[in-house]
């Protein structure tokens, strides 16, 4: 049976899907969800906004990157932005542009809810602000305002997208207690000499200078006759599709470890990154989702800042390796050389847990597709997997860059976590602030020889390679379903 028949079946009586996570994001979810997108009829995002970076592929294999409108945008399936989703108008409108230019002006349906929190120059000012004042314990944001806006939401004075249709001075009093609210932290912005730039430095008309709240009305205003025909009630248009037995693939932005309540506060993003936040961000029942897929990155991987517990090297360090050796990530001989060298060495057992690192920096470009920061890399990390796997409940899990492990002898996986001598139980973790304490416990498992890259028979996976899947599986205690064997989008092996 091909593998799409196989995924076809499988997918087949789980009419309402959601697609997480499982890491620190980058994952490969965009992949994932271009190849399952194929058995639904609509795409949904719920939370998170443009701070998730998605690079999807047309049917004639051109590229579309999305941060805010759904992966089904590509493959033209209706696309939904749920009410959980932060909006930054601006990034939406050239989103649109953009996929216009490349779908040749066929767009597929796309509804934008008109609750959703609405970005503001403020927005990026506050979160300028709050990384500053973070100091050396910043986030490391991607500087797209996601946690004023969701904060200031929560505390309820936050625009909402369907207010900029509203009559302007109703508008404008709308953004004044904002306005109002964030005075004193401009005023120190000022007198720190912190006021640069404006509206992410994309708007050179409010570059240097704070607008005032008939300044943003106007600016966000002027974008109404655009977005007025994709602004709605998502909810009810996602309730009407589930009575009509549409099939639905809700996508998860960022991971679980950046989930605001689960994730590593506050070194997280700050929306719902978990399974459970495709009910909150949509409207939608519970009862309504059939079953969730978590991608997770064979070896994991994070950008900013926060806990890494199985992290192979010093995050500091291992980002600006990236700065400092680009000519590894960007000459291909360069890098061919590197990796060679570099594999002797492990496969000597003589490469240190920095070598390690580097050699899988470079091997998998880890490179983030939002900010260009170098990533750092992590061991697989059993306890971590069965804390995602605990809060979200796959049914099934997708490995992505399993190839990534080729022509590795053995490799350290970490299957437990002492805590003051202790083994923690499987499915327990220590709070953020104690995770630099574990100590980690390492198994050795065999590798493979063969290069796996771009297998797509389950038959043809070495059989050690088959050996290593099961033996995770048995970790896990949970289906590998899909596992990724290289970038493109038939690089994948189906398991039964
Ligand atoms: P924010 O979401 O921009 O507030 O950033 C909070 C944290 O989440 C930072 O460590 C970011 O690097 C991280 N983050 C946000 N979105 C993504 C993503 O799509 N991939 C990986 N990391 C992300």
């Amino acid at each position: 049976m091909s593998n799409n028949k196989v995924l076809k079946n499988t997918l087949w009586p789980y009419r309402n899907l959601v697609v997480v996570g499982g890491n620190w994001g980058d994952e490969g979810k965009g992949k994932i969800i271009d190849l399952v997108m194929e058995h639904y009829d609509v795409t949904v995002r719920f939370s998170g906004g443009a701070n998730a970076g998605h690079t999807v592929f047309t049917p004639d294999h051109q590229k579309l990157v999305s941060h805010l409108i759904p992966c089904g945008l590509a493959q033209h399936k209706e696309c939904v932005m749920g009410r959980g989703e932060l909006v930054d108008l601006r990034l939406f409108l050239e989103e649109l542009e953009q996929a216009k230019k490349v779908l040749g002006g066929r767009l597929p349906k796309i509804y934008l809810d008109q609750m959703s929190p609405l970005w503001t120059p403020w927005h990026g000012l506050l979160e300028a602000w709050l990384e500053f004042a973070r100091g050396k314990g910043k986030v490391g944001t991607t500087g797209k305002g996601i946690g004023p806006l969701e904060g200031l939401y929560k505390l309820r004075i936050a625009p909402l997208v369907g207010q900029v249709f509203l009559e302007r001075k109703k508008f404008i009093g709308i953004l004044e207690l904002l306005y109002k609210t964030l005075q004193p932290v401009f005023k120190e912005m000022r007198a720190k000499g912190l006021i640069v730039s404006v509206g992410n430095g994309r708007d050179r008309s409010l570059q240097g200078n704070i607008p005032n709240p008939t300044q943003v009305a106007d600016l966000l205003r002027s974008y109404a006759p655009k977005i007025k025909p994709f602004v709605t009630d998502t909810s009810f248009v996602l309730h009407q599709g589930i009575k009509n037995k549409q099939r639905m693939l809700f996508e998860g932005a960022q991971a679980l470890g950046l989930d605001s309540r689960f994730g590593t506060y506050p070194y997280v993003s700050s929306g719902n990154s978990a399974a459970f936040g495709a009910s909150e961000g949509t409207g939608l029942p519970m009862q309504s989702f059939g079953a969730t897929l978590m991608v997770v990155k064979t070896l994991p991987t994070r950008v900013g800042s926060g806990p890494f517990p199985s992290e192979m090297w010093r995050r500091q360090e291992a980002m600006e390796f990236v700065k400092k050796n680009i000519e590894l990530f960007t000459d291909k001989s360069a890098k061919a050389e590197f990796l060679n060298r570099r594999l002797e060495k492990i496969n000597a057992g003589k490469a240190s847990n920095a070598e390690l690192s580097q050699y899988f920096q470079v091997l998998g470009d880890e490179r983030g597709a939002t900010t260009g920061r170098g990533r750092s890399v992590g061991f697989i990390d059993i306890p971590w997997l069965l804390y995602s796997i605990r809060i979200n409940g796959p049914k099934w899990l997708a490995l992505t860059r399993f190839d990534m492990l080729s022509g590795v002898k053995t490799v350290p996986v970490v299957v437990g976590y002492r805590l003051n001598g202790k083994l923690l139980a499987p499915g327990q973790l220590p709070p953020p602030w104690d995770m630099d304490k574990v100590n980690p416990v390492f198994e050795n498992w065999p590798g493979w020889k063969e290069n796996i890259y771009g297998l797509n028979d389950e038959k043809t996976l070495p059989k050690a390679a088959n050996n290593f899947l099961n033996h995770l599986e048995n970790h896990l205690k949970t289906q590998i379903l899909l596992v990724g064997t290289g970038p493109g989008r038939k690089d994948i092996v189906v398991r039964v």
